[in-house]
């Protein structure tokens, strides 16, 4: 039922919404001010502020779930629990500006209604939601995305489901994630772009572009983003969800920040404040980056939203005495709306009355929240994205599920295909497809609340539609997610017995890979991994399809088998995108954004780690940065993602060497597909400054271009290296850049090839 949004509510339920929706409490006389229609927004926003009550201001800085709107799944810890009259009287009497995470134009409507019509300054309401990988249609989540490189997929999904968003009369989204995720173990890596800074800011800013499109916020069509979660949130101590973040302020300016500036560059007019603290500080009461740094130095003119109730966890993080203290912290650092904990609404008169936070402060805020409505064309069509019709026409349509389907495929990244296994005929061999995830209609991954579950593509149904004589698939489950299942693994070896080629679909449930989902371990779960090794022990060819929201330990017959597939969770038509790459109508071309450790216990790895005094090495030597058990290599590394041709690099060229320190350098290298079918190749260029003031990564991606070459043939990629690419943050705290020598990779991965060397000569 993905065009109504209007689902059907219990009685009880229908009654409350009724009343609260029109239950007519009386309406306060409207202020004799003189705002027209023609002031400019920004005039007109000063007037409201002079006009506005402090329980009105506070009401617009107060943010709630919404309680009319259909939320099929909950998200966050008490989001069942609004109680839709409340609320509605509320709004009457201004004491809410903003709601979230309900959609829907009908009920939208009327809930707007109470506002602009009912309220005493008929301030529109803002309507958020977490629309992260789309809304009814749902695309592949946002680590499966990044894995295509391919800004210009991630710019045209973030925009369907800004037209979906839109059209059910939503506002703002509460995206994109933009926090590097180089700890595998944190359940929200699925949520953003990987380990590295490059790839995590280009799509930062194509997400955001996407979001927001190209016509300005007032379009109908446009999505308020929301990068988040500043700052530094993925860098929780040990993956752990939420734990405490120290690192040096060069490393936060260096690779966690990038990002959401990149976004802000791109337009985005609100961020959302991390629930960790950074180096003893909570970001969420943090007036050096919300303050200081984002409005500052980066001239940032949205509003800051808190993460659910994080101001009030400032209590809990031992930072704040009480409720009162902590919206005092907030709102002082920076915090413009509060998120659920209603701490600002209780707490801003008497704080501005006791003199404990000034009215400056506050209008502040308050002007803040009330341009960002202005820019999204709220005072002037508060009803936008109310059209039951247009919401009929815009969601869920075929095109959007088309895209979903590229999408997908384009996401899978192919591991390993020895002996050329994959692609499989799509006749003449039987085929045993074992695993949890075969019949699973677990696709959509974390972060979907409203997705069609009515058209969710499993991959046997993908499978069953691509092969010409169906009847030769034998689909077996073998064993549950996380349990074994009674008689599976015999079942499952019956049936890999009798086929020609066992597929085998393993890895993480989507409840495994999310908000607080962070694991200890991140293997194959031990039953799927004992199914794969008898089904493997039985000697057929195994292809592995991994379903996962983060990188994983590979270990035994899943590390081994000959083929394996990275497909992530890949939306609506996972099942179809799966079949289009497995049935070789289309050649895997994506390319991994994290890199897969040989051991839990490496983590956090990432390729752009330090070397070290003691760098680790491959020979066998003692005294070495490097575990007793497997070094400290990746099983595979960031960037490898294997096509159906094959192709070889030459050494790469870099012209005279020099790179002057106004001017370019060209660099090149040669690419052969020497295989029999056409390849799709994404050319990485890495670098390492050799000697500098501060301890540089061992290799940092600088620029990538994706070239299709033909079988047999030999291109020639060519790069243009300028000094800027060099910049790093220094001891001062200052980008900046030394001459001197730097290594260059053109290479098909991280942590492969011999570099080449150049000069940056001033
Ligand atoms: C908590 C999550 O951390 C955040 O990403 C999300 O946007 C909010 N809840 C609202 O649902």
């Amino acid at each position: 039922m993905p065009h109504d949004a209007t689902p059907p509510l219990g009685a009880t339920r229908r009654r409350l919404l009724a009343t609260a929706l029109f239950g007519g409490a009386a309406v306060v006389a409207a202020p004799r001010i003189a705002w027209g229609q023609a002031l400019p927004h920004a005039a007109r926003i000063e007037q409201l502020i002079a006009a506005m009550t402090i329980e009105e201001k506070a009401g617009q800085l107060n943010l709630l779930n919404d309680p009319f709107r259909f939320r099929p799944q909950s998200v966050n810890p008490t989001d069942g629990e609004g109680d839709p009259a409340r609320v509605a009287a509320e709004i009457r009497a201004g004491r809410i500006g903003n709601l979230f995470n309900g959609v829907g134009a009908e009920t939208g409507r009327e809930i707007q209604r109470i506002a602009v019509e009912e309220s005493r300054l008929k301030i529109p309401l803002l309507f958020a939601a977490d629309i992260i990988h789309g809304l009814f249609t749902v695309f592949p989540v946002p680590l499966a995305e990044a894995s295509s490189w391919d800004t210009d997929l991630a710019y045209r999904t973030a925009r369907a489901a800004a037209v979906e968003g839109a059209a059910s009369a939503i506002h703002q989204t509460y995206a994109p994630m933009v926090d590097v995720g180089r700890d595998q173990r944190w359940g929200r890596v699925v949520e953003g772009a990987g380990e590295d800074v490059l790839l995590n800011n280009l799509m930062s800013v194509a997400r955001t572009r996407g979001f927001q499109g190209e016509r300005g916020l007032a379009d109908p069509q446009a999505l308020l983003a929301t990068p988040k979660h500043i700052a530094a949130y993925g860098a929780a101590e040990a993956g752990l969800d939420y734990n405490t973040v120290d690192m040096s302020e060069a490393q936060l300016k260096e690779v966690y920040l990038p990002p959401f500036k990149a976004a802000f560059e791109a337009g985005a007019l609100s961020t959302m404040s991390a629930f960790n603290d950074i180096n003893g500080i909570p970001a969420t009461g943090n007036e050096w980056l919300l303050t200081e740094l984002l409005r500052g130095e980066w001239g940032f003119e949205g509003f800051v939203v808190s993460d659910y109730t994080s101001e009030q966890e400032l209590i809990a993080h031992g930072f704040a005495a009480d409720g009162r203290d902590a919206a005092r912290i907030a709102l002082l650092a920076g915090v413009d709306m509060s998120m659920v904990s209603g701490l600002y609404l209780e707490h801003i008169p008497d704080l501005v009355a006791s003199g404990d936070v000034p009215m400056a402060v506050v209008d502040r805020a308050v002007r803040r929240v009330l341009s960002v409505k202005a820019a999204l064309g709220l005072f002037d069509d508060p009803y936008r994205g109310t059209s039951v019709e247009r919401e009929r026409r815009e969601v869920g349509t075929a095109e959007h599920y088309a895209l979903a389907r590229e999408a997908g495929r384009r996401s899978v990244v192919m591991l390993k295909n020895d002996g050329g296994l994959l692609p499989l005929p799509k006749s003449g061999k039987r085929i045993a497809l074992i695993g949890p995830f075969g019949p699973s209609l677990d696709v959509f991954g974390p972060w979907t609340i409203w997705g069609d579950e009515s058209k969710r593509v499993s991959v046997e149904q993908g499978f069953r539609e691509a092969m010409t004589d169906p009847s030769l698939l034998t689909v077996v489950e073998g064993s549950g997610v996380e349990e074994a299942l009674d008689g599976g693994i015999e079942a499952a070896v019956a049936a890999a017995r009798a086929a020609d080629i066992v597929v085998l679909a393993l890895g993480e449930s989507q409840g495994m890979s999310a908000e607080a989902q962070s694991r200890a371990d991140i293997v194959v779960p031990p039953p799927q991994q004992a199914l794969a090794e008898a089904v493997a022990a039985t000697g057929k060819p195994v292809v592995v399809l991994l379903r996962n929201g983060r990188a994983l330990e590979l270990s035994g017959a899943v590390r081994d088998a000959p083929a394996i597939l990275v497909t992530w969770f890949l939306g609506s038509e996972m099942g179809r995108s799966v079949a289009d790459i497995v049935f070789g109508d289309h050649a895997p071309d994506g390319r991994l954004p994290v890199s897969f450790p040989q051991l839990s216990g490496q983590q956090p790895f990432y390729y752009s780690r330090k070397t070290t005094g003691r760098p680790a090495s491959s020979r066998d030597e003692g005294y070495k940065a490097q575990f007793r058990e497997v070094g400290h290599a990746p099983l595979y590394p960031f960037g490898h993602g294997l096509t159906y041709g094959a192709v070889t690099y030459g050494a790469p060229s870099v012209g005279g060497g020099v790179l002057p320190w106004d001017g370019s350098l060209e660099v090149s290298v040669q690419v052969t597909n020497t295989g029999r079918r056409a390849a799709s190749e994404v050319v990485q260029l890495y670098i390492r400054d050799r000697v500098a003031t501060m301890t540089q990564p061992r290799q940092l991606l600088k620029d990538f271009k994706r070239i299709e070459i033909a079988p047999g043939a030999t291109e020639t990629v060519r790069f243009t290296l300028r000094r800027e690419q060099l910049l790093f943050v220094g001891r001062d705290l200052e980008w900046t850049v030394e001459p001197g020598e730097f290594d260059l990779w053109l290479a098909p991965s991280a942590e492969v090839g011999e570099p080449v060397r150049f000069r940056l000569e001033r």
